[in-house]
């Protein structure tokens, strides 16, 4: 099936006020043929949701808490991210699985959050380096795939992006073959737990992608997209993903 590509950027822990002007390079691209999701910190959301008012660019958070509310200091709502202008949330993201010992339930926990906000959840999986090594990619990536993706999850409000752990910002990628081996795998998965919900999600590819690489990385089956990190963060490098996003 057709999918609309995604070009997501997520800038980490990255960005203050004055970042907006890449934002203001940013919307005069074309993505008339893709969606684009912009996932600054979470004290840029409201103001970067201002100013991208009348552009396709839409915000995005990193990530958010299960609960609505409550005592839990430092955390951040999935219904405070739509209320500041986002319309999804990464949840699952490596960083947090390692630095916030976040697992399986608890990502599917914040995916549920994410839809009970009405935000589409990005839920993130990938094996690391170790991992790859021994043989177990697929094993792991469809582990996680299996704990993470709430029961009921539709093409509307859930996006999966595979990142494999030792690709992310170290300008090393797998192969275009061993990319379409994960996502082909991904979306028989996905197919078999949520049939024609699960062949309409998409599917995106996070790890160095640069604007050197993200055409034919998009161009392999099962591929909609990318979730893209250091390259997200200036807007000629950002621009020239989206381009190859938009076809
Ligand atoms: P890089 O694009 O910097 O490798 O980061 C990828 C990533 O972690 C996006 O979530």
């Amino acid at each position: 099936m057709a999918r609309r590509k995604i070009a997501a950027g997520n800038w980490k822990m990255n960005g203050l006020a004055a970042s907006v002007a890449e934002l203001e390079a940013l919307k005069a691209v074309d993505a008339s043929a893709c969606d684009v999701i912009l996932c600054p910190p979470a004290t840029l959301i409201a103001g970067f949701a201002a100013a991208a008012q009348g552009s396709a660019i839409k915000m995005g958070g990193q990530d958010c808490h299960s609960d609505a509310s409550g005592a839990h200091t430092g955390d951040i709502s999935a219904e405070m991210l739509a209320e500041a202008g986002a319309i999804a949330v990464i949840v699952g993201h490596s960083e947090r699985r390692a630095d916030h010992g976040e697992d399986d339930a608890m990502v599917r926990a914040k995916a549920e959050a994410a839809h009970r906000a009405g935000l589409i959840a990005i839920v993130c999986l990938g094996e690391t380096e170790a991992e790859r090594d021994a043989g177990d990619a697929l094993a792991v990536v469809s582990g996680q795939l299996a704990g993470s993706l709430p029961d009921g999850a539709t093409a509307a409000d859930t996006v999966v992006a595979y990142e494999p752990v030792w690709a992310i910002g170290t300008g090393r990628t797998p192969s275009l073959d061993d990319i379409a081996e994960m996502h082909d795998a991904i979306r028989a998965e996905l197919i078999k737990r949520f049939g024609a919900e699960g062949d309409g999600m998409r599917v995106l590819y996070g790890g160095s992608v640069k604007p050197g690489n993200a055409a034919e990385i998009f161009a392999v089956s099962n591929v909609d997209g990318g979730l893209v990190g250091g390259a997200s963060l200036k807007a000629s490098d950002f621009s020239a993903i989206i381009a190859a996003a938009n076809g």
